[in-house]
């Protein structure tokens, strides 16, 4: 999928590949290094993930992961993991994750990533999907609460930074009736 943005640069959006790993390495250590780590798992100097176990998940049934591509890097990533498959009584859920780069975001992207991850999950007949958000993220939070998501509790205390207790809103919506 093609992307311009308002300053007419052009992005392209696709599914990340196990071919794409050291891309996707290079796109996370930047990420990780940048403001917008602190509202996910990354941060700076962390080591690169597994190939072997990163290629499978870039190339199974069970997981999404897209990248936004600009004319030379990924700028942008959005994953999603299925769970509850194959279970008697357990439904089909799905867990997701956004990354832009902060030069990229309030530009839309977030909005684009996360329409085609929820796109995903229909197809796959998810009934769940869900993430969790820092409590200060306004952006991460601002984003979801206008998709439709709740806010379904709070995890109190998961992370310490800028002097004080941050904590985690578990947020999700049904898609599949
Ligand atoms: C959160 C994130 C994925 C959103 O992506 P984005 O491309 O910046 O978001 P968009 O431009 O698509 O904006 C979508 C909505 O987010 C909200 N939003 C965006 N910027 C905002 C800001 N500065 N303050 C409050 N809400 C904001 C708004 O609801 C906005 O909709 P609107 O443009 O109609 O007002 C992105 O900013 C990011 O990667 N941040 C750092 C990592 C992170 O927080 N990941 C999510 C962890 S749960």
């Amino acid at each position: 999928m093609k992307i311009t943005l308002k300053d007419g640069s052009k992005l392209t959006l696709k599914r990340i590949r196990g071919k794409d790993y050291e891309e996707v390495m290079t796109f996370l250590d930047k990420f990780s290094r940048g403001k917008g780590a602190v509202w996910t798992n990354q941060y700076p100097g962390q080591p690169k993930k597994d190939k072997e176990k990163a290629i499978q998940k870039y190339e199974s049934d069970n997981d999404l992961f897209l990248g936004i591509w600009n004319d030379k890097e990924i700028i942008a990533n959005g994953s999603i993991t299925l769970s509850g498959l194959n279970h008697p009584w357990s439904v089909p859920q799905a867990v997701f994750g956004l990354s832009v780069l902060e030069k990229y975001t309030g530009q839309g992207l977030g909005t684009i990533l996360l329409k085609e991850l929820e796109k995903w999950a229909i197809k796959k007949k998810v009934h769940r999907i869900r993430a969790t958000v820092r409590h200060n993220n306004k952006r991460g939070l601002g984003l979801y609460l206008k998709f439709g998501y709740q806010i379904e509790g709070i995890a109190k205390e998961t992370g310490f930074f800028d002097n004080q207790w941050q904590h985690e809103y578990y947020i999700a919506k049904i898609i599949n009736q």
